[in-house]
Order: C-alpha cells, then structure tokens, then sequence
C-alpha cells in the first residue's frame, strides 16, 4: 500500500516513572513497541520510528524488524510529538502517524483511515473519564483544535471527546504546518497537535474519525499498562479458545505473545505460559509455569514448572516438578523433583524426590538415563552421569557413577532398631 506510516517513540514517558523508555515496556511478553511495529509494517514498505530517549536500546530491542527506518529527534531543541515529525522525509502522499504508546492498535482497527483523500483525519473516542488525553475542541464548523489537558481551562477540561493518537495526514499538510508550530504552551513542546488548529485557520477540512478504546488506548503509567495488557491478553485467549484451546477460567491464565497452539489443549486456571512455548496436544494444569518449552503429547501440573528448553514427549509430569534443558521422551515425572540439563527416555519412571545434581558451584552437568528405568524415590543423581537401559535404582541412592544396562544401583547405610527406645526417651506415658 501506497502508505508512509510513522511511529512516534522517542519520549521520555516520565509518567510511567521507570528507567526503561515506556515503548519498550512490555504487554504480553512483546515490547509496546512491537505490537505497533508489526500491525504498521501489515500495512506500510515505509514505516519510520522516531527515537530519541534510551535510543540504542531501543534499537537494540527493535533488532528483529529489518524493514523499518530509524530517525532520531532532537529533544533537546525541539521536544514534543510536534518536535518528532520534523526529521521525516516520508516516502509516499500520505502519512499515518501513530503514538508509540498505543499497543492494542490492529491493522483492522486502522483501515478507516487508509484510503481517505482527506488533507487530516484524525482519531476521536469519548470517555466517561477523559483524563490524561488531549481534549478535542469541536464548533459548528466541525473539529476546530486540540488542547493538551496541561493547557485546557476548567471548561475545556469537561471534554469528553479526545484525541486517541493517530493521524492520517497529506504529505503536503505536514511539510506546511509542522515547522509553523510552536513550544507556547504549558510543557514548552512542539505538539503535533497543534497543526489541526494551524490547518483549520486556513480553512482545511479535518475530518473525525470516532475509535474505540480498546484498540486505540494510550499507555502513560503502569496502571495504564496493566489495563492495556488485560485488553491483550483477553484478545489473545479468546483466539487461541476460538482455535480450541480449552481453558478454565481464563482471566486467571496469561499467555505470552509468541506461545503456539496445536490440536487440542487443555490449559487449567492460574496458568503462566512464556517465551515461544509449543504446545501441541497437552494440558497443563492449574497453577504451573510453562517457559520457552515444548510439550507434545504431555501433561504437567498442577503446580509444575517447565524452565527453557523443556522438551516433553508423550510425557506425564506432576505436582512440585522442575524441568530444565531436559529432554523426557515418554517419561511419568509424578512428584516433587529436579530434572535439569537431563534426558530421559522411553518407559522410564522418576520416583518422587528425584534431583539430578547439575552445579557444582562452577559448572553445569548433564545427566543421561536410558528407556525403562526405573528411579526408585529420593534419589540423587550426581552430574555427569549415565544410567543404562533397563536400570533399577533403589530408593533413596546417591548415585555417583555411571550404571550399566540391567544393573541394580543401592547406597543404603545399613537400617536398625533399638527396642524400647521411645519409652526409655520419653517415660512410659499413662
Ligand atoms: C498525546 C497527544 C494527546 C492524545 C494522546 C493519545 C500530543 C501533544 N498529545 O498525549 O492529544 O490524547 O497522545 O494517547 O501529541 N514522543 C516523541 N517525542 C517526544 C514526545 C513524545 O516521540 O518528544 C512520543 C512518545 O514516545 C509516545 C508518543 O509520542 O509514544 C505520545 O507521547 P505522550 O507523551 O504519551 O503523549 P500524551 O501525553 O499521551
Ligand atoms: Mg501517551
């Protein structure tokens, strides 16, 4: 599409008072600044971002979209979203411009304002609560201009309709009224703004374009940022349920962006799932953690915790497990265990209480266990090691060497009893 799309990122965003740059804070495991950046690229061979505050890690955060143009503002001298238009050579007629801080933007949600002639379009929704927002000034003759709400008198204030952000724009318009503008007002910034005011002066039409919240929320605090990601995530899970995920109680579970899906899936409420997690054909259950993991053919929980690069296989996994770098092809894992840096294979039984003893303060070691072996409870396996094929281990062993194919491994220090100890301990009780 014959379209430049500018996205303005280069703020401070003092308001979320953290030491990361608002765009790169993130709604559901993705930077802000992501969501926007690929709905702007579904629809643009031209997108720029304009940078500034944290600009290099920034970037860095945005290595993944090779497609887009960096512009740097000078916040210095010209600070403001007003300020951030003033590098930008557009490659095309027109020019949508959206905020950084708008992370629930689709490219559906924009198509109102793509094939339009209009000299400026832009995005109105009315709150019940408008705090925070630009309100838009509207007379007779339609939109008439936008007033910041550090600069709004008690009048203006009672606003309802404001501005959500976006903005499509003539390539013409923007070369005539953005170096017209000026930092005379409140927080002393070039306001994009205020080229509404500008064009109407000279009699351009600007046309309203009336938004919904739900895709077009701006993020200025971190109590906006949860309100933003709850948007998200709703719309996520309702998708993945529309592809057959079941899940209990969802407003409970949270589900990152680049988590995958196949067949049907069972997810149990108070679940977290991350990273680029695949889950095919699995049900997890309540209250465990799924990281950067796959599960095919598996269960897991409640209350287990797969770290990065868990690969379970026709796997079962129960209560209080811990998976780490492990590899469990057609495992039952059921209870209380710590399965790190291990790979374990067909047929094979992890007893409960079962560690592979990985660190040795230094270095990581890995743990091998061959098919159909069978992990006797509260067992230690000392890392590096190999157990065999076909191998017994006798509950409660340390095992500190390799176990060859068919062999019984037992440390055991011998059992005995002393009669009669306890009332000799504690008297002989009435
Ligand atoms: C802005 C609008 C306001 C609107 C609201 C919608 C202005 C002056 N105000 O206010 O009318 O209701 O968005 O969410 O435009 N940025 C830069 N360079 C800067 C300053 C900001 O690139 O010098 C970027 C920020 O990184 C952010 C975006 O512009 O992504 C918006 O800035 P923000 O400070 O959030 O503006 P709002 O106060 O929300
Ligand atoms: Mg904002």
């Amino acid at each position: 599409m014959s379209l430049s799309i500018v996205i303005l990122a280069a703020g401070k965003g003092s308001r979320m008072k953290s030491d990361t740059a608002k765009v790169l804070h993130s709604i559901s495991g993705r930077p802000m600044l992501h969501h926007i950046t690929q709905s702007a690229l579904a629809l643009s061979d031209d997108v720029i971002i304009v940078i500034a505050h944290q600009k290099e890690r920034v970037r860095a955060a945005m290595a993944e979209f090779t497609g887009v143009r960096f512009v740097e503002q000078d916040t210095d001298n010209f600070p403001g979203t007003g300020g951030a238009m003033m590098g930008i050579q557009p490659k095309y007629e027109r020019v949508l411009v959206l905020n950084g801080d708008m992370p629930l933007i689709t490219p559906q949600a924009l198509e109102g304002f793509l094939n339009t002639q209009t000299p400026i379009v832009m995005s109105i929704f009315k709150l019940d609560n408008p705090d925070g927002y630009g309100r838009v000034i509207i007379g007779a003759e339609g939109v008439e201009r936008i007033v910041e709400q550090k600069d709004a008198t008690s009048e203006e204030l009672h606003v309802n309709a404001v501005n959500a952000g976006v903005y499509s724009f003539s390539r013409e318009v923007l070369k005539r009224y953005i170096p017209m503008l000026s930092n005379a007002n409140a927080q002393k910034e070039y306001y994009l703004t205020d080229v509404i005011a500008l064009a109407r002066r000279d009699g351009v039409h600007v046309e309203p374009l009336l938004v919904d919240e739900e895709h077009f929320k701006g993020v200025n605090s971190k109590f906006d940022l949860s309100r933003a990601e709850t948007i998200h995530q709703e719309r996520l899970k309702r998708s993945w349920m529309e592809a057959g995920v079941i899940m209990q109680l969802p407003q409970s579970i949270y589900i990152e962006s680049d988590v995958v899906f196949e067949g049907e899936c069972v997810v149990e409420n108070g679940v977290r799932i991350t990273g680029k997690s695949r889950i095919v054909r699995s049900a997890i259950k309540a209250h465990s953690v799924v990281e950067e993991s796959v599960m095919i053919d598996s269960d897991c929980g409640p209350m287990a915790h797969l770290r990065p690069k868990s690969h379970l296989e026709r796997t079962h996994v129960g209560n209080f497990v811990e998976t780490k770098n492990a590899r469990l092809t057609g495992v039952k894992a059921g209870h209380l265990s710590y399965l790190g840096d291990a790979t374990i294979d067909e047929g094979s039984n992890i007893g409960a209480g079962t560690i592979t003893c990985n660190y040795d303060g230094k270095k990581k070691y890995e743990t091998r266990i061959g098919k159909n072996v069978f992990i006797g409870s509260d067992t230690q396996i000392v890392a590096p090691c190999v157990i065999a094929d076909d191998v017994i281990v006798a509950a409660g062993t340390t095992v500190t060497r390799d176990v060859e194919q068919g062999a019984l491994a037992i440390s055991r220090t011998k059992m005995s009893t002393v009669s009669g100890f306890f009332y000799k301990f504690f008297g002989t009780k009435a």
